[in-house]
């Protein structure tokens, strides 16, 4: 007999006597329905996976903390940065953007790069990736983005040929495609990888001053990569590298760490820039806006329960706290919008009253009902139900951290925005800044990358490399085994 403590009972509590044998007629059966416990344990199992994130399904992540090293409070009245010394728990999750839950990990893709910061003043999520500029500047294209790196609807195949034809004709993305190709498109692990928060953000200071801020994370294990020959190895052996590798090092308690970095603009140079500061396709340059240290951050808990600590954990980029805010870039916007909606679709609507994502700071609010509404609906005192209300004690709005006014303005129009934009310089200062060997991986990488991709998309994407440097477009065109001449325009 086991004690009533560790007695197996069903979900509502009962005591379960036999777990082994279902109940039938006869030693034959067939099966009685009134064998419930067999019946739930069935329909359980039916209910146990959730929808997968429609990007960045594969991830691996853990707990750790942030420290402030250096003072920033003139540029932000956040509280997280409020003093040197201070800490604020986070959970992390990294991962790659096209594969589905059980993808390879060492394969070669952009790696996000996700943290929530359980600060004093609600939940801050940074939600990057490991690379500091995106694909695209304007997410009406995002949708068409992310069709060419998932599976064509007729073969069920991941297409070189999407890829590249979108590319092509999206010189924005040239910057981010080079990244991708270059050494830096397979990390060993996560450890060995920056995370940028990519997007310009804002800080405001006690003074009502606004900046714009670019944050960034740079590995202190050193960057670790593999070339194509090497990941193919791996994979070969594990499919879980990277689980293998973070897991496996906070168990041993060498925790990962980064180094927190920020570059700020104050609010009237976005007006002076050559480049539009707000375009997620370009970086600031580190010569006009330096790196300004802020503090580290290390990974020292492991999940107990992947899927309630990681799977469940809901990252969205409209989490931010006084002294914390967005900016201008379009892709930043529709982001606001885009993730609390995929948390609604895939985890419901209190995704956010879940562990992970439970502010560790007081809550208030007035959302009340709906589907597994688990906790109170009062905050408080239950007249205090709607606002504004005469309830003594009840939660109300704060006018002190309310941001300062940004002035805005234009007509409303659908702007071009691969117009008088300059998409190769940036690209080709890269590519100048890799020696020789680093190139030429970089051509070999690319060339397999168009392994089946028709001549005309091929030739068209030759034609951006040359513009960004024509070394780099000769370059792959000889990996590729084929001649280019530049065509006009
Ligand atoms: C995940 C939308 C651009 C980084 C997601 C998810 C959506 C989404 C719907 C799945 C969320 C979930 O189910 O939990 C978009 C849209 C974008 C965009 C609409 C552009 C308009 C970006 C950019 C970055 C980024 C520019 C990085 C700078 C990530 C990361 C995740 C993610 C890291 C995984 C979050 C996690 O670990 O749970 N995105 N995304 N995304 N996105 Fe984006």
């Amino acid at each position: 007999m086991s004690s009533p403590k560790t007695r197996l009972t069903t979900s509502a509590g009962n005591p379960i006597a036999d777990n082994q044998n279902s109940l039938s007629a006869g030693p034959r059966g067939p099966l009685l329905m009134q064998d419930y416990q067999l019946i739930e344990k069935l329909a359980h199992q039916n209910r146990e996976r959730i929808p997968e994130r429609v990007v960045h399904a594969k991830g691996w992540g853990a707990f750790g903390t942030f420290t402030v090293t250096h003072d920033i409070t003139k540029y932000t009245c956040a509280k997280v940065f409020s003093e040197v010394g201070k800490q604020t728990e986070l959970v992390s999750r990294f991962s790659t953007v096209a594969g589905e839950l059980g993808a390879a990990d060492a394969e070669r893709d952009v790696r996000g790069f996700s943290l929530k910061f359980y600060t004093e003043e609600g939940n801050w999520d940074l939600v990057g990736n490991n690379t500091p500029v995106f694909f695209i500047r304007d997410p009406y294209k995002f949708p068409d983005f992310i069709h060419t790196q998932k599976r064509h609807p007729r073969t069920n195949l991941r297409s070189a040929t999407a890829a590249w034809d979108f590319w092509s004709l999206s010189p924005e993305s040239l910057h981010q495609v080079t990244i991708l190709m270059s050494d830096r498109g397979i990390p060993v692990a996560p450890m060995y990888m920056n995370g940028y928060g990519s997007h310009t953000y804002s800080f405001w200071n006690k003074e009502g001053e606004r900046y714009w801020v670019k944050f960034h994370f740079k590995t202190q294990q050193g960057h670790k990569h593999y070339t194509n020959a090497e990941a193919t190895e791996v994979i070969g052996n594990s499919r879980e590298t990277y689980q293998e590798e973070l897991f496996g090092a906070i168990e041993k308690g060498e925790y990962p760490k980064w180094t927190v970095y920020v570059q700020v603009m104050p609010e009237a140079d976005a007006e002076k820039t050559s480049y539009n500061p707000f375009d997620l396709t370009k970086v600031w340059p580190h010569g006009e806006y330096p790196l300004i240290q802020v503090g580290e951050f290390e990974l020292n808990r492991n999940a107990d329960n992947y899927f309630t600590d990681i799977e469940l954990a809901a990252y969205s980029p409209s989490n931010v706290v006084p002294g914390i805010s967005y900016s201008p870039d379009k892709m930043l916007q529709a982001r606001v919008f885009s993730y609390a909606d995929a948390h609604r679709y895939r985890l419901g609507t209190h995704y956010e009253a879940l562990p992970v994502n439970r502010p560790k700071s007081p809550l208030n609010h007035y959302h009340k009902d709906g589907a597994m509404r688990f906790f109170t609906n009062d905050f408080g005192s239950p007249d205090a139900y709607y606002e504004p209300n005469s309830v003594e004690g009840s939660a109300k709005e704060d006018p002190s951290v309310a941001e300062p006014p940004l002035r805005i303005s234009g007509d409303a129009d659908r702007y071009n925005h691969r117009e008088g934009n300059d998409d190769y310089t940036q690209p080709g200062n890269l590519y100048r800044m890799f020696d020789d060997a680093q190139k030429d991986r970089l051509h070999h990488n690319i060339a397999e990358a168009m392994e089946g991709v028709p001549e005309y998309i091929v030739q068209r994407q030759l034609n951006h490399f040359h513009k960004a440097d024509p070394a780099y477009a000769s370059g792959v065109a000889a990996a590729l085994g084929v001649t280019f001449t530049p065509s006009e325009g």
